[in-house]
């Protein structure tokens, strides 16, 4: 056990959580889609004490934070034209950009693939972190591996205290899920659907940008995924969750049926009155944005409860749902219900 210290985001506190880095230790950092657990990407020490204090798989490759365009050169080369005009649109943003990692990156950044992953945050304490170390940042959620992600510096502390020797704290992710992750090596292809969608990505590229097939379908046995991190059960709380898709009339009937003791319902905002279970709400029906925001912090609070299992309420209609869809389809381990 190591003694953990939490700070809210002063300059002071941003000076520590880089001195910490440049020590090789790891620190919890707030970002706009999550919170991140941040080391020297070109230290293989640093790196290698994420993996630890995550106990993350060694084959998941981390994202690569910095603070400016200028420093892209420092994480990848040949980079193709295509990133320069995706940066100029959406960075600083929740857009990762997978390219052909440069030679500064410790190897063990990509689970010894040869790309990289790499964006630029668009919260102000993580830039400021990035600036004061001049290093680029390895950095994934800075959860326990397979647990919801966390929205808030609490929401790390709980999962990491006594393990890291600091957190910043930089308030709650308004965006509350992770980044679109985009494969730009050959063809455009998003491996993880985030806030920024394909058919915005689609229309700076002006060619197509689709979404691989992990995004809604578990992996087929004996697969390799092009983005090793869709392959683990994810972001999941205790509690064993089911999707219902469908209207909230289906849903309701399907929480009637329910008989397993402690059962939860995770629904949308005014409708838990209604339910036949003790309900939870992650947003509003129709606003992905409140959604996101929600998700992670509700999986959380579900454990809280005391949850032993739990139907879901979801969208699926739109693009704009996908990445909650995405994140929820891994946490229910692909349980869903249709009508
Ligand atoms: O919003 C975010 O992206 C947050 C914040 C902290 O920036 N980070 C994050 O990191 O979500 P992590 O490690 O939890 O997720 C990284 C995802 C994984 O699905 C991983 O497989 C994929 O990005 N990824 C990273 N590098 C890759 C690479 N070289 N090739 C393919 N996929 C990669
Ligand atoms: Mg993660």
């Amino acid at each position: 056990m190591i003694k953990t210290v939490m700070q809210t985001a002063s300059a002071h506190a941003i000076e520590q959580a880089a001195s910490w880095i440049l020590r090789d230790e790891v620190v919890g950092l707030p970002t706009e889609t999550v919170y991140g657990l941040a080391a020297n990407a070109c230290s293989a020490a640093s790196v290698a004490r994420i993996f630890e204090a995550k106990g993350r798989p060694q084959d998941n490759p981390l994202i690569v934070h910095i603070a400016k365009l200028e420093d892209l050169e420092k994480v990848a080369q040949n980079i193709p034209e295509d990133a320069y005009r995706l940066a100029e649109a959406f960075w600083p943003g929740p857009l990762t950009l997978i390219l052909e990692r440069a030679e500064n990156i410790v190897p063990a950044v990509s689970g010894g693939l040869s790309s990289v992953g790499v964006r630029i945050p668009a919260h102000e304490a993580a830039r400021k972190v990035i600036d004061a170390c001049k290093v680029p940042l390895a950095a994934p959620s800075a959860n326990c591996s397979g647990r919801p992600s966390p929205t808030t510096a609490a929401h790390v502390w709980d999962d990491l205290a006594g393990k890291i020797p600091f957190i910043l704290d930089g308030g709650p992710s308004v965006m509350g899920v992770e980044s679109t992750v985009l494969n730009l090596q050959k063809e455009a292809v998003v491996l993880r659907p985030g806030f920024i969608t394909a058919e915005e990505i689609e229309s700076v590229l002006g060619r197509p940008v689709r979404y691989a097939a992990s995004v809604t379908k578990p992996l087929e046995e004996g697969k390799v995924p092009k983005s090793p991190g869709t392959k683990y059960t994810h972001y999941a709380p205790l509690a064993k969750l089911t999707l219902v898709e469908g209207s909230f009339a289906f849903f309701l009937e399907q929480a009637r049926q329910v008989q397993a003791a402690d059962a939860w319902a995770l629904c949308f905002e005014g409708e838990e009155h209604h339910l036949p279970l003790p309900a939870l709400s992650y947003g509003r029906f129709n606003d992905a944005k409140s959604q996101s925001a929600g998700l992670f912090a509700a999986l959380r609070l579900l454990d809280e409860k005391g949850a032993k299992a739990a139907l879901v309420r979801c969208e699926t209609e739109s693009e704009e749902h996908l990445a909650v869809y995405n994140r929820l389809l891994r946490a229910a381990a692909f349980r869903v219900v249709r009508p």
